[in-house]
């Protein structure tokens, strides 16, 4: 029988209750396997796990998006990829018809189901746990907003943006979130020097549009560091672009995450915040 242990819980009462019902439909499979008709129940089995696996995938993305999970296009992949595993389950004994219904394929499916969701949520669900979470002990007014406070009042920034105006904005809700120091930098390549210089800056914002440099050349650039210290700074990039896949993009060459502009302070400084505690300590 399958549990929704503690281990396996992520904090969301959305997504536990959703993980609890497909622990209740593997479970159910796995109570009457013995007993019931073998191709009713494996049918009727894979039929709910695709029906609420999908309704499931497609909430948990939600969440992931509104909490500005920066991994949720991997996670969208992952959870694509378990959607087709079933299908093709489904297509092997119901319409190819390539492998018997016997009770060895019963077995096997019973297996199967064990993995198939409790791996997901162990390996990818329960690293969501940090970013779903409440986190309200770290809201500080600013105003009218309500900004997340850097986790360490030891956080030296550097923003690279050719716009004076948006390099402005970005310095000033770094000073408010509590950074001890805020770099300034009008273009990739005095920005890359600063980046190689004491101090070295613990997250860098930099700005994709550019010349001669763009943004993606930065990550590059920290990416290729031989210093590990300075080959790990978190890199967030930001674009005034309308290209829906600028998240994917700036993952996919080694950005911690993406940002398009006009920006919410606040989704900001929620990711800001995420980003730095998972950092090493300095000391
Ligand atoms: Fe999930
Ligand atoms: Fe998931």
């Amino acid at each position: 029988m399958l549990e929704l242990t503690d281990d396996l819980r992520i904090g969301h009462p959305i997504i536990d209750a959703d993980h609890q019902r497909l622990i209740d439909i593997i479970n159910e499979f796995n109570d009457h396997s013995a007993s019931l008709n073998n191709e009713k129940l494996m049918h009727e089995t894979l039929k709910a796990l695709l029906s609420y696996g999908r309704e499931h995938f497609a909430r948990e993305e939600k969440i992931q998006r509104e909490c500005m999970y920066p991994y949720h296009n991997m996670h969208f992949h992952e959870h694509k990829a378990l959607l087709e595993q079933v299908q093709d389950i489904a297509r092997t004994y119901f319409i190819a018809k390539t492998r018997p219904l016997n009770e060895r394929s019963i077995s096997e499916l019973n297996e199967f189901l064990k993995t198939w969701l409790i791996g997901h949520v162990k390996k990818f669900d329960t690293n969501l746990r940090e970013w779903v979470a409440p986190s309200n002990e770290c809201l500080e007014p600013d105003g009218e907003q309500k900004l997340f406070r850097l986790p360490s009042s030891d956080v030296a920034a550097l923003v690279i943006d050719d716009d004076a105006t948006s390099r402005t904005l970005l310095v000033k809700l770094l000073s408010v979130m509590g950074a001890s120091v805020v770099l300034e930098a009008s273009n990739a390549i005095e920005g890359l020097q600063l980046a190689f210089s004491d101090p070295v800056p613990d997250i860098i914002i930099t700005d994709l549009n550019m010349e001669p440099m763009d943004g993606f050349s930065v990550v590059a650039a920290v990416r290729a560091s031989q210093k590990e210290y300075i080959s790990c700074i978190p890199v967030i990039i930001f674009s005034a672009t309308d290209d829906n896949d600028l998240m994917a993009k700036s993952m996919a060459i080694g950005a911690t995450g993406a940002f398009k502009k006009p920006f919410n302070p606040r989704d900001l400084s929620k990711f800001l915040f995420h980003v730095l505690k998972k950092r090493p300590d300095k000391s």
